[in-house]
């Protein structure tokens, strides 16, 4: 069928299918375009982003299927990152709460509520592994490891997609930004990568070779260039990899007029160069560039592009309008009474809170000094986000409406605690350098009990364009914090941020501290749920926390050098700042003890075909129930080319009563020890090799064991 309608189709009705542009009610990037619709009915374009409801898809539909010569349908695409009308956390946060089921959860009902709407295409998951917290994308992807990346991917991806992409309820995912984004210099966006190709292929492409194993139905490129060739031109990544050694099967659309950009780059010395270059390295779909639009035809007349190369594109785009089962009924996913019941509802919201409370890391509890006991005591909320509920939706947060959003002075009033007096003062502006509100919320402290400081970024200081080059709190919000110190009142820091911030003197000075990032529409409510004890924090850290910015890039799978850190001089070290983070990847405190022993391993040899059990004993040893993250690392300890000094292979959240202990098992196979070889072959190498197991990737108990073959 899909054949006989390319055989119908004129070559400028062909370009039309891999053209892509926004409509007018959401702007996610550089360039407008005047006209779409008219395009639409022209059979010009057939897919559109950034256009949304019920009433609204059906008109643009409509255009397509009535109005247009051989009436195929629109595909209509978002960006439904961390929820669409019901906001969940930022992706960052969704990952720190290492609950895969939970994160398929948020990504099932994002695609619900979305597909309630008349969307059929999600631009996420964004699989970037990201190891610079400078760089704004950070928010967006699970951090900085190439394994918990590759479980999250996968997670979404499922939850997006379902299993059956005909259900009116699953959406196509779209696996971006390929390829290396993450790896942009400086963690300036948009900015230049060169890594080499084995760091390509053990750091940054797993996530993304999974997706394809994963049936994702899509790709997007990134806007960087890698080994000097822009990721939309890259015939090496998108021709190389991604169709002939992976065999994928969707289709590749470009980024934001990425194709265009090539010409910036400096790659081409015009758009219909760059049009030629994308098409033939594998590009499928032009978002926004018009490239394709305009040149596309003569390229093809002229004979520079072949029309088989624009058929095999055009037959990708239409087999995805067709698995979604547009070709049957173009408006089935446009649904006024699924957009009345479906989104919003009660059941999402609640989702959205119990993943909320789990994306909540611990970072410091001293004296014990959260949960808030019961009693009636007075609280002081004081800080620019105490009150907020604009920036907890985080960026990127597609329809989400930001009044919705329950702030964390709501969420604490709401709790049901009545016996607490709760205070508020605002203190400063995000960032801000005027003290003007320091005296009132000196005097709100001086009254409390207990200050509750709630400290961060903006939502827009992270995400897409959104780089900064300190990560400190921004303004004057260290000096807030300074001031109601002087008091020596018990001090617990609330923060919300989409990265890693450099927190030293929060660390040294407050009690206790809480990251939890952007958590989304029950921002206060999950947060009032660990204040008060409700909800015993679970939560670990997907990226390091660096002590400063000049550490950067700081990350727990790092080679080791040749010259340690040791008290000699000549060793690997700065002069002024110790080499290990504040917070290290996998860190999380809760309000229980666990208590890790007895790591036993079944054999201290494995052969090939076989797998070694570990298994160790984990007690909650404090006088709480809990969750804990237990964390398998491993190292090579000498292979063809260097290996890290430990990479996650295999976690589990375990869930333990007070005084419970439980035995927790492994299994490790010759495929878990596999990497990129000195020649680019993927194998394990026979040798020795260090097991690491712990809630943390630096507090670990350790084993020997050997591959042979
Ligand atoms: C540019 C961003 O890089 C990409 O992630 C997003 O999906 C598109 N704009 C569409 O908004």
């Amino acid at each position: 069928m899909i054949d006989s309608l390319i055989n119908e189709m004129t070559l400028e009705e062909k370009v039309g299918q891999l053209t892509l542009f926004t409509s007018d009610i959401d702007i996610t990037g550089p360039s407008m375009r005047e006209g779409y619709k008219e395009d639409i009915q022209a059979g010009r374009v057939g897919a559109i982003f950034n256009a949304y409801g019920a009433a609204f898809t059906r008109q643009l539909q409509q255009l397509a299927v009535e109005e247009t010569r051989l009436g195929i349908p629109l595909l209509l695409g978002y960006d439904v990152i961390h929820g669409f009308k019901t906001i969940f956390p930022i992706p960052l946060a969704e990952a720190a709460s290492w609950d895969l089921a939970a994160m398929e959860k948020s990504a099932r009902i994002a695609a619900t509520e979305a597909s309630a709407e008349g969307l059929h295409w999600t631009y996420a998951p964004m699989i970037d592994v990201a190891r610079d917290p400078r760089w704004g994308r950070i928010a967006e992807g699970a951090g900085e490891d190439t394994y918990l990346g590759t479980q999250v991917a996968l997670a979404r991806i499922k939850g997006f997609q379902g299993d059956d992409l005909s259900a009116v309820n699953t959406i196509l995912a779209c696996a971006k930004h390929y390829a290396a984004y993450g790896a942009s210099q400086a963690g300036r966006d948009y900015n230049t990568v060169d890594i080499s190709e084995l760091e390509l292929r053990d750091t940054y492409l797993p996530p993304f070779k999974a997706a394809v194993n994963a049936s994702v139905a899509t790709f997007m490129t990134s806007f960087n260039e890698i080994f000097g060739v822009p990721a939309s031109g890259s015939e090496f990544l998108l021709s190389d990899i991604l169709r002939d050694e992976w065999n994928f099967e969707g289709f590749v659309v470009s980024d934001y007029t990425s194709i265009n950009e090539m010409v910036a780059h400096g790659v081409v010395a015009d758009l219909k160069d760059a049009g030629q270059m994308a098409i033939t390295a594998g590009v499928d779909m032009d978002m926004q560039g018009a490239v394709y639009y305009e040149y596309l035809p003569d390229l093809v007349k002229e004979g520079k592009v072949d029309v088989a190369t624009v058929n095999q594109s055009v037959r990708r785009i239409l087999e995805a309008k067709y698995r979604l089962g547009l070709f049957d009924n173009p408006y089935r996913y446009i649904d006024q009474q699924r957009e009345q019941n479906e989104v919003m509802t009660n059941e999402h919201l609640e989702a959205a809170r119990d993943i909320a409370r789990k994306s909540i890391v611990l970072l410091k509890n001293e004296n014990d000094i959260l949960p808030l006991k019961n009693e009636g005591q007075t609280i002081a909320l004081i800080g620019p986000l105490a009150d907020d509920k604009k920036e907890l939706i985080g960026s990127w947060s597609a329809a989400g409406d930001w009044e919705k959003s329950v702030s964390l002075l709501e969420g604490l009033q709401q709790s049901g605690r009545n016996q607490h007096e709760i205070l508020y003062a605002k203190g400063t502006n995000i960032n801000d350098d005027s003290t003007q509100y320091f005296q009132e919320a000196i005097k709100t402290a001086e009254r409390a009990d207990v200050v509750i400081l709630a400290l961060g970024e903006a939502a827009l200081m992270s995400g897409e364009a959104a780089s900064r080059s300190t990560i400190d709190l921004p303004g004057n919000q260290l000096d807030l914090a300074k001031e109601i110190h002087k008091l020596g009142k018990p001090t617990i820091v609330v923060l919300m941020n989409g990265r890693p911030l450099t927190i030293s003197w929060l660390d040294e000075n407050v009690d206790s501290i809480l990251e939890t990032w952007f958590l989304g529409h029950q921002a206060g409510p999950a947060i009032a749920d660990v204040i008060f004890g409700d909800y015993n924090p679970s939560g670990k850290l997907p990226v390091t926390f660096p002590r400063n910015v000049g550490q950067i890039p700081l990350y727990y799978n790092q080679k080791m050098t040749g010259r340690p850190l040791a008290e000699n001089k000549y060793t690997s070290k700065y002069l002024d700042v110790p080499n290990t983070p504040l917070y290290p990847f996998g860190y999380g405190l809760s309000y229980t003890d666990f208590t890790y022993s007895d790591l036993r391993l079944s054999s201290k040899v494995l052969l090939q075909q076989d797998s070694i059990k570990l298994s160790i004993k984990l007690q909650n040893s404090g006088n709480l129930a809990g969750h804990e993250v237990v964390q398998l690392y491993i190292r090579d300890l000498v292979g063809n080319v260097t290996r890290p000094v430990k990479e996650l292979k295999a976690f589990k959240k375990i869930y333990l009563e007070a005084g419970q202990t439980q035995e927790v098992t492994f299994y490790i196979k010759q495929e878990d020890l596999a990497f990129y070889q000195r020649d680019l072959s993927y194998d394990a190498e026979a040798g020795q090799f260090k097991v690491f197991i712990g809630g943390n990737s630096i507090d670990l108990l350790e084993e020997n064991f050997a591959l042979n073959y």
